[in-house]
C-alpha cells in the first residue's frame, strides 16, 4: 500500500506483550516497514524516553528496590507516562505520521492491575494520567510466559517475579483484547520472527486502510 495522507495528527500505535515476547524486534521491523512506505515514524518506550522517565525506569527495574510498595510502583509508572506525554508525545503526534510506543497504559492495567491486584485503582488512575491520549491501535504479542522468560539473559525486578505473576499478565492481556476488540489485536508470538512479522504487517495494513478512511469520512 502506498503512503497515505493520514491526518494532521499522527496515528498512535502501541506494542504490548509479556517479557521476552519479541517487542523490540517487532518494533524495529514495524518502524522500517512504515518508513519504507514513506511514513514519518517516531518510536518511544515506556517507562523512559525522557531524562526523568529513564531515571524512574532505573528505580522500577532495579532488583535492589525489593521493598518498593505496589502503590509506589503504580505511581512511578504513571509519573514516567505523564512526563513522556507532556514532554514529547503530544509534540510528536503533531510532527510525525505514525508514533509507536513500546508499551503504554495497557501495561499498567495488566502488570499493576491484573498482576499486582490493583484492579480498579489502576484503571481509574490510568484513565486520569493518560491525559486523554488513547492508542489508535495496540498489538499484543502473545506467547507462553515461560517461553518468553527463558529467552531473557538477565532478569530485572519485574522479570524476576514468579511464573504465576507472568501467567496472570497473559490472562490480563487476553481479557483486555476481548474487552477492546477494535483497538487491540493479538499477534501469535509463540513462533519465529518469520511467523510473527507477516501477522504484524497484515494488522498494520488493515489498520492503515481503516484509519485513512476514517480520516476522510469521520
Ligand atoms: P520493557 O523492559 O518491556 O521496556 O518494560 C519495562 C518493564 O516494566 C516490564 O517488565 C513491564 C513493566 N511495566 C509495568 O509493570 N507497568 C507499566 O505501566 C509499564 C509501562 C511497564
Amino acid at each position: 500500500m502506498a503512503k497515505k495522507n493520514l491526518s494532521s495528527r499522527a496515528a498512535f500505535i502501541t506494542i504490548e506483550g509479556l517479557e521476552g515476547s519479541g517487542k523490540s524486534s517487532v518494533i524495529s521491523y514495524l518502524s522500517s516497514f512504515l518508513k519504507k512506505r514513506g511514513f514519518r515514524v517516531k518510536v518511544f518506550r515506556e517507562p523512559g524516553s525522557t531524562c526523568v522517565g529513564e531515571k524512574i525506569r532505573e528505580i522500577l527495574l532495579d532488583k535492589k528496590n525489593s521493598r518498593l510498595s505496589v502503590h509506589t510502583e503504580l505511581l512511578l509508572y504513571l509519573a514516567a507516562r505523564t512526563q513522556l506525554i507532556e514532554e514529547k508525545l503530544f509534540k510528536a503526534l503533531g510532527l510525525f505520521d505514525i508514533v509507536i510506543c513500546d508499551r503504554f497504559f495497557d501495561s499498567t492495567l495488566v502488570y499493576q492491575g491484573f498482576g499486582l491486584g490493583l484492579g480498579k485503582i489502576a484503571e481509574s488512575s490510568v484513565k486520569m494520567f493518560s491525559l486523554g491520549l488513547d492508542p489508535d491501535l495496540t498489538l499484543v504479542l502473545d506467547t507462553e510466559p515461560l517461553k518468553g522468560l527463558r529467552r531473557l539473559k538477565k532478569k530485572d525486578r519485574i522479570e524476576s517475579r514468579p511464573l504465576t505473576f507472568h501467567s496472570r499478565l497473559r490472562k490480563g492481556y487476553l481479557a483486555l483484547a476481548e474487552k477492546f476488540p477494535k483497538r487491540i489485536k493479538v499477534i501469535n508470538a509463540g513462533g519465529s520472527l518469520e511467523d510473527i512479522f507477516p501477522q504484524v504487517s497484515k494488522q498494520i495494513d488493515i489498520f492503515l486502510s481503516r484509519y485513512a478512511r476514517k480520516r476522510i469520512n469521520p
